[in-house]
């Protein structure tokens, strides 16, 4: 009898690695102790969900295949089973020396898990190397950064700009410093602006991600947010984001979604029905889906702790990213949407037809919306639509897009609020009629600033430093906000599906 069993899509996962990433043959193991390590990072236990494995494609494989069981150490092979048995004993709290099954059991699990997690996180065309050393040694605890070093550096380099300035403050945040500069003549603040900034990055030592400026409320003085050193960067977490939930619910917000930490580690929330819709953009890998995923697992969350009634409508034309949320109970239409964009349309017809039922209904009962009709008794559940890949959607049909333009027109009162993702910021996708209904924008990194002015109306994405690093502009605010957005994971979805389906039993 076998020890481990994986699935077919597992075995998927497992070439994929092997051919384009590690760009070996064989060597299968390999790829079953990276999946080891990348769960144990997360520290919630896997789901006996992980101890079924469907029968079509099912492989098997033996402890010294995985552990090295019953090897003799050489060069090449090594036996480290009891080592496992202890790494896992201690993340499980369990004697796995004397409870075999129970060992082989959690093992697949966190096997399985891995998998899944090297699935989502790791894109075939990106390399693999990098990758893994940003996802296993990126949020190592390094020494402090020494701010003093940065601080004498800026005040020589304003000194060599010639611009009159003092240093007045000093924060540092989970990724930059910001400092907070008293400028003696503010008509220097346009000399900074026209090249200043970039002959300070340059001074610095920083010139790809470049020194950032921000307004402050005090006369004269401005903020200038330097990065830091990657390998020094905090992030926010999964369980961050579930204590933020837990610790600040506030009372009168009907979609309060958390996505992130600002410059001084802060959390950052605001109220979806606020802001009433969303466009997120950005390049590849540069954050968009796990923003996404921040955005449900907030609202699962906030529904779990409080009772609330909330669906989602979901489309994910790439199929990869929301068919984690499939078995959620209050989607709407029952199912995650995907390519075929015949059903898409099906879906944004109904969407379209509960509008405007709502919108009778808000006339019939003499309100103007979902508030004012909830207020006379009207049991509506808000409706949150999210889609994963703009793009793909309005580039297949004329259609469709007039339905989205049509939601975003008219939908806010009813309580549907768009979340329209892309990672082509044209004029295309982003067209005139979405970009004027759609007021509240996340800009992730880009490569082009005419990008970020697609999406901000306004520069500076594309200085954003990537991983989940954002500006975000709700309603035509006139100074975006710089946000690390929340590092969440498919474990976190699934938990936060757990946690809800929980609370909907009691
Ligand atoms: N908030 C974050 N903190 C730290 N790292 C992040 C964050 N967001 C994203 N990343 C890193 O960037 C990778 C890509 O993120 P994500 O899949 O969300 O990008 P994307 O913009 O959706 O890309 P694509 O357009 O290709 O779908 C993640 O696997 C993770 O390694
Ligand atoms: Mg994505």
């Amino acid at each position: 009898m076998a020890d481990i069993y994986t699935s077919k899509k597992d075995e998927e996962v497992i070439s994929r690695v092997l051919r384009h990433g590690l760009k070996l043959s064989g060597n299968k193991w390999k790829v079953l102790r990276i999946a080891l390590a990348k769960s144990l990072q997360i520290d919630t236990e896997p789901d006996d969900s992980l101890d079924r494995v469907p029968t079509d494609g099912k492989k098997e494989y033996n402890l010294q295949q995985v552990t090295g069981k019953g090897k003799e150490s050489t060069l090449k092979t090594q036996d480290w089973d009891a080592a496992c048995r202890a790494m896992l004993g201690v993340y499980h709290k369990q004697d796995f020396f004397s409870d075999e099954a129970g060992y082989r059991k959690h093992l697949q699990r966190h096997i399985r898990r891995g998998l899944r997690e090297i699935d989502v996180s790791w894109k075939s065309g990106s390399d693999f190397h990098a990758w893994l050393s940003h996802e296993f040694f990126s949020n190592l605890q390094s020494a402090p950064v020494e701010v003093t070093e940065h601080h004498d550096q800026l005040v020589a380099a304003f000194s060599e700009i010639g611009i009159q300035a003092e240093i007045s403050e000093v924060s540092t945040g989970p990724r930059l410093i910001r400092y907070k500069i008293y400028l003696a003549d503010i008509n220097e603040l346009d000399r900074l602006k026209r090249g200043g900034l970039e002959k300070l990055a340059n001074l610095l030592g920083v010139q790809q991600q470049g020194v950032i400026q921000g307004k402050s409320d005090e006369p004269k003085t401005i903020y200038l947010s330097i990065p830091r050193p990657r390998d020094s960067w905090n992030y926010a977490a999964g369980k961050d984001l579930r204590q933020w939930v837990e610790t600040f619910l506030p009372e009168n917000y009907k979609l309060p979604v958390w996505i992130g930490t600002d410059v001084v580690d802060q959390p950052y929330f605001f109220d979806l029905a606020d802001t009433p819709h969303l466009f997120v953009a950005g390049t590849t890998g540069s954050g968009k889906s796990v923003c996404l995923h921040a955005v449900i697992i907030s609202l699962l969350e906030r529904m779990a702790a409080t009772p609330q009634k909330i669906q989602f409508a979901l489309i994910d034309p790439k199929e990869v990213e929301l068919f984690v949320y499939e078995s959620l109970p209050n989607l709407f239409m029952d199912k995650v949407f995907g390519e075929d964009v015949a059903e898409v349309m099906e879906l944004l017809r109904h969407l379209i037809e509960e509008m405007n039922e709502r919108n009778a209904l808000f006339r019939s009962i003499g309100v103007t919306n979902i508030d004012e009709a909830m207020s006379k008794g009207e049991e509506l559940p808000r409706i949150v639509v999210v889609i994963e890949e703009l793009a793909d959607l309005v580039m297949e049909s004329k259609e469709v897009q007039n339905d989205i333009v049509r939601l975003a027109q008219k939908a806010r009162s009813a309580g549907i609020h768009l979340v329209l993702a892309t990672q082509r910021p044209d004029s295309q996708v982003f067209s005139g009629l979405l970009r004027s209904n759609i007021p509240s924008r996340i800009a992730l990194s880009v490569q082009k600033s005419t990008e970020s002015k697609i999406i901000l109306d306004d520069v500076g994405a594309e200085k954003l430093l990537g991983s989940g690093d954002m500006l975000v502009k709700l309603n035509s605010e006139a100074v975006p906000k710089r946000i690390h957005g929340v590092f969440v994971n498919r474990d976190d979805s699934m938990q936060a599906i757990k946690h809800f389906t929980k609370a909907l039993r009691q």
